[in-house]
């Protein structure tokens, strides 16, 4: 059976855009056709500074947050990655692997390094090395995430054809990226060119999967928009980002396509519109941060669930890191 592998950081809320973009395709291809692997990647997250208190509750919060989405810890294998060592030792690999001049060219780090990269940590750079390796050292073959990752997952199968082909092995897998949906890039709430994120200074531009429902409704009122009705084609929708973002929201939520969508509410108002996406949205989230809440109460649980999958991630990861020390040379390697 194919393998599925994808991860959050746990660094900040769990957003409508992670959701949308990525946990809802996660919990889609849970069941018989794969075997699906999903991660909380804390060591990606201490690229950049985290407080280890806050760190710890956000590695659970994401727990808690995976399973109130619909992740099984039953169908699927949920972990964190510091708890299998695998994924360091073959990230050391592709460190090794991966050139400079590939690393220069990712758009996220020069985004999240900003002017001053000489100030960047070195696992910054090396971020997408990692990345690869939590994928690889499960040979997975599908990675479902959102449109931000596109350039990462390019690299991945970079690394695993330049592996390949210098020790003249046929042993990675080319993962294919899983990138679906209307909501595969969810915008800001105050600004349709950027896309919604954690790090945004503004609290208002992203629905948290932990925001209650008055939060939400009027987190929604107030998202910029533009003047005009909403149009009855997607055509109506060029250079309109705003409106666009808003109308794809509504599609996702509701298991519509955007053209089904406007063919409802084209001619609205936004005076209108804006409380039925508002309605909607918290019809389907509340359930979930109701669920959060409950089992961030229950952090013994938590543990153990991570414990168990731990375990099971390193039945897979030990002996593919096995082989590949053993391709590369290392002694001691059976
Ligand atoms: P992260 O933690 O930023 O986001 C987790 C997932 O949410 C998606 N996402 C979005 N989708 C749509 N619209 C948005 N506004 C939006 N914001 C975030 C992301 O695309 C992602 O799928 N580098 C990854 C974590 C990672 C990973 C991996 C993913 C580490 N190793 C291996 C896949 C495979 C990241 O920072 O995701």
């Amino acid at each position: 059976t194919p393998r599925v592998f994808s991860g959050a950081q746990p660094s900040g809320n769990l957003h409508l855009g992670n959701y949308l973009g990525a946990l809802r395709n996660w919990v889609g291809m849970q069941g018989a056709d794969y075997e699906t692997i999903y991660c909380m990647v804390d060591l990606h997250a201490i690229t950049v500074w985290q407080d280890p208190s806050e760190l710890r509750k956000a590695t659970r919060e994401l727990c808690a947050g995976y399973i109130a989405s619909g992740l099984d810890p039953d169908k699927s294998i949920l972990f964190n990655q510091s708890q299998v060592p695998e994924h360091a030792q073959l990230a050391w690999i592709f460190n090794c692997v991966a050139r400079m001049g590939w690393m220069q060219r990712m758009t996220q780090f020069k985004d999240k390094a900003g002017k001053n990269a000489q100030n960047a940590s070195l696992g910054l750079f090396a971020y997408p090395a990692l990345m690869a390796a939590d994928i690889l050292i499960y040979h997975a073959t599908h990675v479902p995430v959102g449109d931000d990752q596109k350039q990462h997952l390019e690299l991945t199968r970079d690394i695993a054809t330049k592996f390949n082909h210098d020790f003249g092995v046929d042993f990675f897998p080319l993962t294919e990226p899983v990138i679906q949906g209307v909501a595969a890039r969810v915008m800001s709430l105050r600004d349709g060119s950027k896309k919604m994120s954690k790090s945004d200074p503004s609290d208002m531009s992203r629905i948290n999967m932990t925001d209650d429902a008055d939060t939400i409704s009027k987190k929604i009122r107030k998202a910029k928009t533009d003047p005009e009705a909403l149009p009855s084609e997607t055509d109506g929708l060029e250079d309109r980002p705003e409106a666009r973002n808003l109308v794809n929201i509504y599609a996702a939520l509701s298991d519509q396509s955007a053209e089904q969508v406007l063919a409802e509410v084209g001619g609205k108002q936004f005076g209108e519109f804006k409380p039925m996406l508002a309605d909607l949205a918290v019809s389907k989230l509340s359930p979930i941060s109701t669920e959060m809440a409950r089992l961030m109460g229950e952090e013994a649980e938590i543990d153990r669930i991570l414990a168990r999958g731990a375990e099971k991630a390193r039945a897979i990861a030990t002996p593919i890191l096995q082989q590949t020390y053993e391709i590369v040379g290392m002694v001691g390697a059976k």
